[in-house]
């Protein structure tokens, strides 16, 4: 196979930026994922995979539980300040408002939504863990808001995303 291209048209799959939180005896943490899908309508569940490197897979493995808030356009700085930071050095959630939600994930005020469950099963897929969740709350908070992809962000440049939309492969080399 060709790697070039299967990397080419992975990258082409377009998933909407979420933050993940979770927490285990007293420490709470998050991160930025794009990794995430709804797999299942009736009941309701969704994929959440999180990197082996993370302390929030940490967290999710300890817990079982986790909540998943999508990120909105002018909320760009969430990616930089979750998605390149660890809870292991910054404490992410210092700076935002946030209550503990009835699983004891953090939920984020100022999210435009978010959904909250238990995890019912994990796969190790490589360097990520999969886990299918049965979400147990949710809200959405801001009907207007409009969900940021990842596509959107790459196209915007990573370290400056509130940079107008350019070409989003041109963040990927080689071409
Ligand atoms: C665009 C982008 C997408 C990312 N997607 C994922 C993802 O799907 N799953 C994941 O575990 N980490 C993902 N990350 C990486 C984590 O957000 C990052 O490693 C974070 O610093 C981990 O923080 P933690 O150690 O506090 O959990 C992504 C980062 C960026 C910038």
């Amino acid at each position: 196979m060709d790697e070039r291209q299967l990397r080419a048209v992975l990258e082409r799959l377009n998933t909407t930026g979420c933050i993940v939180t979770s927490a285990f005896e007293g420490q709470s943490d998050g991160c930025f994922i794009s990794y995430v899908v709804p797999c299942s309508m009736n009941p309701p569940r969704l994929l959440v995979l999180t990197s082996h490197e993370t302390l929030t897979n940490n967290l999710v493995e300890r817990s079982g539980f986790l909540a998943v808030h999508p990120v909105a356009r002018g909320q760009e700085t969430w990616m930089l300040l979750f998605g390149s930071t660890s809870g292991r050095e910054v404490d992410k959630l210092a700076s935002l408002r946030w209550k503990t939600g009835i699983t004891g994930a953090p939920i984020l005020d100022d999210a435009l939504g978010y959904i909250e469950g238990h995890v019912i099963a994990s796969m190790d897929c490589g360097d990520h863990t999969a886990r299918l969740v049965e979400p147990v709350a949710a809200g959405l908070r801001d009907a207007d808001a409009v969900p940021i992809t990842t596509f959107e962000l790459f196209a915007r440049g990573l370290l400056s995303p509130s940079a107008p939309l350019g070409n989003p492969w041109s963040a990927f080399l080689p071409r």
